[in-house]
């Protein structure tokens, strides 16, 4: 990657918890970072106090709700408009498996909430950066998941039969890792590398508080891990790889079935319907 100091990185959902302190840590390092964020009044905050913060004044933000799939490309498009290159993506934001009693809720789309925001929302983002990735070679993508994984059922990934939010929030985080490992597949040889991580166990964030009530370690722990991804030397074209914290770690077993992960993408196309452009066809 480009020297952190001279990289851009995007980061979703960094109005809060664990994206906006790796917000600040890579803002802290000197580089362009691009906050996403959902309110304009958040948003505009967190780039507010992390401009504060670190003293580096290349901290903007843009605004999309990601459980709308046509924000998510005006989001795309906006981003393209603004910035001209994108050394990192971080696809941070998400949505937990909701407190006790939480029931099934849709997206603006009529998708599954959980589904919609922490993984397609992320697959159509993706796409529609890889060109400003792959003329920022080298460049990364991190998707930031879970160790709280669960198989996507093909015939009820709408989860219209039996809801239950774990099951909603760990089919999403299994979805991201079988799209993380997709993508380092097509983009093999491209200078574009694709890694997933769970950042740390139930941190001190909104999330945590509102479906467990308890927190087990703090959001720097998870910004270490995540942050290392993003940007160490020591990861440059390492791809293709889960990662708990810091260590090397193994997916469900869903993730590694080729077939698993095509049907996946193949849905995924589907969902997004006419807002997709695949870029893949493209060289380097
Ligand atoms: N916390 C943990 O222990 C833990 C463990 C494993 C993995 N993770 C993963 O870490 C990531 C960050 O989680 P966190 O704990 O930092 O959660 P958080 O504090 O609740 O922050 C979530 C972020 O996502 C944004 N977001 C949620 N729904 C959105 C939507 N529809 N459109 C746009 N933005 C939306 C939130 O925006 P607002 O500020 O507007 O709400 C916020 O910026 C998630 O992907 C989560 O699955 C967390």
């Amino acid at each position: 990657m480009q020297s952190i100091d001279e990289a851009t990185v995007l980061i979703t959902g960094a109005t809060d918890g664990l994206g906006r302190r790796v917000a600040r840590d890579i803002a802290t390092r000197g580089a362009t970072v691009v906050l996403h964020g959902r309110s304009r009044e958040r948003a505009e905050a967190a780039a507010r106090e992390i401009r504060g913060e670190t003293d580096n004044q290349n901290v903007s933000y843009l605004l999309a709700d990601l459980s709308s799939l046509d924000e998510v490309h005006d989001l795309a498009e906006e981003f393209m408009a603004r910035y001209g290159r994108l050394d990192v993506l971080v696809n941070n934001a998400g949505v937990g498996s909701g407190g006790r009693g939480t029931g099934r809720e849709l997206s603006r789309d009529g998708y599954e909430l959980r589904f919609a925001v922490n993984y397609l929302s992320h697959f159509l983002l993706t796409n529609l950066l890889l060109g400003r990735l792959k003329e920022s070679v080298p460049s990364r993508i991190v998707n930031v998941s879970s160790i709280g994984q669960a198989p996507v059922d093909f015939e009820n990934v709408m989860l219209e039969a039996g809801y239950d939010g774990n099951r909603a929030y760990g089919q999403s985080k299994l979805a991201q890792i079988m799209f993380t490992f997709s993508l380092a597949e097509r983009l093999k040889g491209t200078g574009v590398t694709a890694n997933a991580l769970h950042p740390a166990s139930l941190m001190d964030t909104k999330m945590v508080y509102e479906s467990y009530g308890y927190t087990l370690s703090t959001v720097q722990e998870g910004a270490d891990a995540t942050v290392r991804l993003a940007a160490s030397p020591d990861l440059e074209g390492v791809t293709g790889r889960f990662y708990d914290g810091e260590r090397e770690a193994r997916a469900n077993e869903q993730a590694y079935d080729p077939q698993a992960r095509e049907r996946l993408w193949d849905l995924s196309e589907d969902l997004c319907g006419g807002l997709l452009t695949p870029d893949f066809s493209q060289d380097g």
